[in-house]
């Protein structure tokens, strides 16, 4: 396949550090040099599927396609909402789209499940154009009163239209589950046979673990991934990382020995969306012209579970 539209749609509200620091104990001094971050959008009377279908049809039109070419569309998403039906089902009703809609939950690298997914389904023979949705709101997730969690996230959605072509060249998937990393648990309602046990837990974090985890997991994939590929570093245009910290960014770029300038960021700005973050910076970098035909784009995502995923993608 081949991306050929990008869009993304972020809510207006952007909350500083200092914004932060009213209400919590934290500061712009501690928050920017462990992080990176400065300011995060949250989403305050907006809905997310609104977001969604407005990025998703930005990236229609610079396709141009319209919503009846669709023949498949996938949505990454942690919560919202709705348990059912689901967010695709949602944001699809708004565009007019009655391709099949399948929601997927793998966290941060939900935008290279998707398209790993979306390339098998191509060569499958069972579908041609498909749109993938990134729509996140982790604010919703937090406990705004834990500073180790709530400073690190921000909200949005971002979306890609992938048509037929032979542009993503390799894609990896990984897991090493550890569900004690990053954690939350919401409420079912109890029946007459069984009360409810679990009580609503807000986002944990084991922020070290984590840090380790994505910092090893990234750079094994896409060296990996590489190799796999007969491909060089040197080859590589650019690199899309998932923008939850910048100092897992730095310590990828440095175990990669890759230079500064082919890392891309918008961290400073977004915070971490979780699986929007990556198209979300995607759709940043492609509106600005920064890629041209021919270049090579590695991913790297990780996240919950513990998930994590590469992808290399000719532009
Ligand atoms: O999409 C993947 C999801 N998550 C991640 O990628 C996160 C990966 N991990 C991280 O980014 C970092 O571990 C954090 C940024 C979350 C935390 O940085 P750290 O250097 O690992 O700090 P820490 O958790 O070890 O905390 C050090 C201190 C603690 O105080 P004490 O116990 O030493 O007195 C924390 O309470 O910093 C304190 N602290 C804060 N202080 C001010 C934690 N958060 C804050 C805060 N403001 N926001």
């Amino acid at each position: 396949m081949r991306i050929i539209g990008t869009g993304s749609a972020i809510p207006k509200m952007a909350v500083t550090n200092d914004m932060l620091s009213q209400f919590l104990d934290t500061s712009d001094e501690w928050i920017v040099p462990r992080t990176g971050i400065r300011t995060r959008h949250v989403i305050t009377d907006e809905k997310l599927e609104d977001l969604g279908t407005l990025a998703a049809s930005r990236a229609l039109e610079m396709a141009g396609l319209r919503a009846e070419d669709i023949d498949f569309f996938l949505c990454s998403n942690v919560i919202c909402e709705y348990a059912t039906p689901s967010l695709s089902c949602i944001i699809a009703s708004k565009l007019g789209i009655t391709a099949p809609c399948i929601d997927i939950n793998c966290a941060c690298p939900g935008f290279l499940y998707a398209m790993d997914i979306a390339e098998t389904y191509y060569k499958a023979g069972k579908a041609r154009n498909v749109l993938i949705v990134c729509a996140e709101e982790p604010t919703k997730m937090c406990d705004w009163n834990d500073r180790s969690t709530c400073v690190l996230f921000g909200d949005g959605a971002a979306a890609a239209v992938l048509g037929p072509g032979e542009n993503i060249l390799g894609t990896r998937l990984h897991s090493q589950p550890a569900p004690d990393k990053i954690w939350e648990t919401i409420p079912l309602n109890s029946t007459p046979y069984s009360q409810t046990c679990t009580s609503a837990v807000p986002l944990q974090m084991k922020g070290r673990e984590v840090f380790k985890f994505a910092v090893n997991a990234s750079t094994t994939e896409v060296e990996a991934l590489l190799k796999e590929l007969g491909m060089t570093k040197e080859q590589v245009s650019w690199y899309m990382v998932h923008q939850a910290n910048i100092r897992i960014i730095d310590a990828i770029k440095q175990y990669l020995g890759e230079p500064e300038e082919k890392f891309p960021t918008n961290i400073h700005d977004h915070g971490n969306s979780s699986s929007a973050s990556c198209l979300i910076l995607l759709d940043e970098c492609n509106r600005k012209g920064l890629f041209k035909e021919g270049d090579i784009l590695v991913f790297s995502a990780f996240g919950a579970g513990l998930l994590s995923a590469a992808a290399v993608v000719r532009w």
